[in-house]
């Protein structure tokens, strides 16, 4: 189930506003429309930012009609610069574009067409590593799946959310397929629904049973003794191990602590920020107040309504039993250990 795909100068997407209902592929074929998508959702989830972004620029480089090569650098960086700007927890898009923006300027003595070819390779590498990522994030974090689990999950850190697999649900995908008889209660995610629209569906299509819940469900299933553990996504983490994901995670971390649950975090090494030191300097995104206010276009709140929207809350690391990484499990103290698996 891979949500992007490049081919010929043209990017096609799985709209995931759309999802379930319909499975839409929307082709997209210059920088600006690529960065709208991302601004939109169409494409979501950090890793996933992150790639679409790179094709991103791909796009942009081979649209760049000069002959001089710093007039080249100049509308590439440009470009880069839009779509960075599209949405600012994720820090996915920012190492990408970045990384892919240097493989660039590193390779400035060649030709713009050579230097096209070596961006289109890395943006493809960085495809390939995702997806290898996923796959080692799940074999890593099978380990601490026992039989007969049942997991929790919020929002949607899916195949949707990667290249193909899933972060934490590349854990669930990976206990699976090693024949673990487990289950999953996935939060329906408001107010985007990422949990009852795309992930509930990723997990059906795979025949791995789950269960949808209203958010404000959590913690009575917690307390019932339902939930055997919490894995969830990251869309930034901080050198402490503080982490920024979808709205609502950080409730759930204190439910989870509050009853003896542990609460796993799964996300590749790309996912880590290590210029800043604690969650703190995490920038959370505040979303349109139509996401609150409408369901699918139809206004459920009193026109006029003041709306409040982040998109985001961060974890703090006392409430995160361990981060699931492609390089292993790393246990607190975070920062410690951070900077080991950095260095290894
Ligand atoms: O607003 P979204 O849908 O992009 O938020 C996605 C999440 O919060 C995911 O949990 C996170 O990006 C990890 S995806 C592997």
């Amino acid at each position: 189930m891979r949500p992007l795909e490049y081919c010929n100068g043209v990017l096609k997407l799985v709209d995931q506003t759309k999802l379930p209902l319909e499975k839409k592929i929307v082709e997209l074929s210059t920088y600006e429309e690529i960065a709208d998508a991302i601004k939109k959702m169409t494409v979501r989830g950090a890793p996933a930012i992150g790639v679409t972004a790179v094709y991103g620029v791909v796009v942009a480089a081979n649209s760049i009609n000069t002959s001089s090569k710093d007039e080249f650098f100049e509308e590439l960086k440009k470009a880069c610069d839009l779509i960075k700007s599209t949405r600012p927890t994720a820090v996915n898009l920012f190492w990408a574009v970045d990384r892919v923006y240097n493989k660039a300027v590193s390779n400035k003595d060649k030709s713009i067409e050579q230097i096209r070819e070596i961006i289109e390779a890395e943006a493809r590498l960085m495809e390939k590593e995702d997806i290898e990522s996923n796959r080692a994030i799940g074999k890593y974090g099978n380990e601490l799946i026992k039989q007969n689990y049942t997991i929790l999950t919020h929002c949607n850190a899916g195949a949707l959310a990667t290249c193909d697999y899933g972060t934490a649900l590349g854990v669930i995908r990976a206990a699976h397929e090693a024949g673990k008889n487990i289950s999953v209660f996935a939060d329906e995610t408001r107010p985007y629904l990422q949990g009852s629209r795309l992930t509930v569906w990723e997990l059906m299509e795979d025949n791995i049973p789950v269960t949808l819940i209203c958010d404000n469900m959590a913690g009575h299933f917690m307390k019932e003794g339902v939930i055997d553990c919490v894995i969830v996504g990251a869309d930034r983490i901080a050198l402490n191990g503080d982490t920024a994901n979808k709205i609502g995670t950080y409730s759930l971390s204190v439910l989870a602590k509050e009853n003896n649950i542990p609460f796993y975090v799964a996300a590749p090494i790309s996912t880590i920020d290590f210029s800043i030191e604690s969650g703190e300097q995490i920038p959370i995104e505040e979303r349109n107040s139509e996401e609150v206010t409408h369901i699918k276009g139809i206004r459920i709140a009193p026109e006029g309504i003041k709306v409040r929207n982040p998109a985001f809350d961060v974890t703090p690391n006392k409430y995160i039993t361990a981060i699931i990484t492609d390089k292993g499990i790393i246990y607190p103290p975070y920062k410690e250990n951070i900077i080991k698996l950095k260095e290894a």
